[in-house]
């Protein structure tokens, strides 16, 4: 049986913030969403989230978990957050910490460290090139650990000591009891440290995967986490037939689905809830979030999808924006500076150049020429638009919302359409034109010495 206590509760003093630390964002998520959600993949009794600085915040924030919260009042050191949880954890079982500022940590090594732990106190170790700012491992032979020493409280020969706490304790609850009684605050910075459980006798884990183990104390090392999180789901896509032009220049969320020989241009972001069919490109800048695309679909330069669908063979952008409510059957082109909103395309139709198409029902086979308007918004409400099958709008039209339009209707370039139409008719709407012999030169001649 296992309870995870997450330490969740500290200043975050070093990332100079109004904002706690555990709710900034990393990689499409919050940072504490990561501990959580690897302490929940291993179907604990119970997870125990401490809060302190800012608990409101975090608390509402993480109300979407089935987890218990206590409230650490003062930060006195990561020992006594760990006591402020004591109460909560379940009798008998095995406690693991965890921290809520290392988001790279996983499953797979969480499960090992505790199937191979056999003390009643151990703690994951690991070796680093650079050690800063880390608790050392002292040790008195291999097997032998001897303490725990932070950087402050270092002599220059324990600074130079590579191995380092990673800040990960497992314990039976009665020898946790035990040992947090005896831990006071006798060092630099006056906290009662959680490293100070470890002594002559408890056991280790020396993991060889130290990469996993950076901590979260300034932004430069959230950067870097940062960095490595998007790497790693660019290569996860990667092996799973997923071409991706520059991987360390893309930033896909962690549970999104891209389909096989799909092409990722650089600078791409796809955000939560997409799924990304077979055989499409998504070309540089363009922006996905929580949409649904089919197969062999191009999405150009620079576009922005929200919340919709799009059918296959299909191709936005460049610089479309498609915003939430935007369904697109099949067979569609939405071209440059396109915006649809609330709006189902049927298939074959198409919007080319410079529109705006709101709360509309489009048919099939449509085309909406450049600059088409559905003026849906009469400062008050929005209002419907209905266009039917097989209809071509010439350029610079605007549909007056409320309004329907029947199949196979032609309507006239420049036309500002107030009046339902007929299916088959051709609508035209604007003044008759009058050509006024030699007014043109007149004008153009008088305007110039004016200017002069
Ligand atoms: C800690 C370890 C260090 C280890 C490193 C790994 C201690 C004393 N040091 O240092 O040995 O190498 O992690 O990343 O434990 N927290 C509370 N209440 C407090 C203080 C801290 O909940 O009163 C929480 C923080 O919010 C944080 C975690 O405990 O999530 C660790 O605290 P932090 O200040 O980041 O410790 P480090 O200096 O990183
Ligand atoms: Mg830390």
């Amino acid at each position: 049986m296992l309870t995870v206590v997450i330490l969740a509760a500290g200043k975050g003093t070093r990332m100079v913030s109004s904002k706690p630390k555990v709710l900034f964002d990393l990689a499409g998520k919050k940072m504490i969403d990561y501990p959580i959600s690897v302490a929940l993949s291993l179907k604990p009794k119970k997870i125990i989230v401490v809060l302190g600085n800012k608990a409101e915040e975090v608390e509402e924030y993480i109300s979407k978990y089935k987890v218990d919260i206590v409230i650490q009042k003062a930060q006195l050191g990561t020992a006594d957050a760990v006591k402020t949880a004591l109460p909560k954890i379940v009798a008998g079982s095995k406690v693991l910490i965890l921290s809520g500022d290392m988001p790279l940590i996983d499953k797979d090594l969480l499960t090992t460290f505790i199937d191979e732990t056999t003390s009643d106190v151990s703690f994951i170790s690991t070796k680093v090139d650079n050690p800063e700012g880390y608790g050392r491992v002292l040790r008195a032979s291999k097997q032998d650990v001897i303490k725990i020493v932070e950087e402050k409280d270092c002599n220059e020969n324990e600074k130079n000591i590579h191995e380092i706490n990673s800040g990960i304790y497992l314990s039976t609850l009665s020898k946790l009891k035990e040992l947090l009684k005896g831990v006071k605050p006798n060092n630099s910075q006056k906290e009662y440290y959680l490293t100070d459980i470890i002594m002559h006798g408890s056991g280790s884990f020396i993991s060889k995967e130290s990469e996993k183990f950076l901590g979260v104390n300034t932004r430069e090392q959230l950067s870097v986490v940062s960095k490595k999180l998007w790497l790693m789901r660019a290569k996860y896509h990667l092996n799973n037939g997923v071409d991706i032009i520059d991987p360390t220049n893309c930033y896909l969320d962690d549970d999104i689905v891209i389909g096989t020989d799909t092409e990722i241009y650089p600078n791409v972001t796809i955000k939560s809830g997409s799924k990304i069919g077979k055989n499409c490109k998504i070309f540089n800048n363009s922006v996905i979030d929580n949409s649904i695309i089919a197969d062999d679909v191009e999405i150009k330069y620079g576009s922005v999808i929200e919340s919709s669908k799009i059918g296959s063979k299909s191709t936005v952008g460049p610089m479309a924006r498609l915003r939430p409510g935007t369904v697109l059957k099949g067979l569609n082109k939405i071209g440059n500076f396109v915006e649809i909103k609330e709006s189902e395309f049927g298939i074959g139709s198409q919007a080319s150049h410079l529109s705006y198409i709101g709360d509309a029902t489009i048919g099939k086979d449509v085309n909406l020429g450049c600059g088409f308007i559905t003026c849906n918004y009469d400062g008050a409400s929005k209002h419907k638009t209905v266009v039917g099958n097989n209809v071509f709008v010439g350029s610079d039209v605007q549909l007056i919302a409320p309004i329907k339009v029947g199949d196979n209707v032609l309507i006239a370039a420049g036309s500002t359409i107030v009046k339902d139409i007929n299916s088959s008719d051709l609508a035209v709407a604007r003044s008759e034109q009058k050509n006024i012999k030699g007014a043109g030169l007149k004008y153009l001649t008088k305007n110039k010495k004016k200017k002069r």
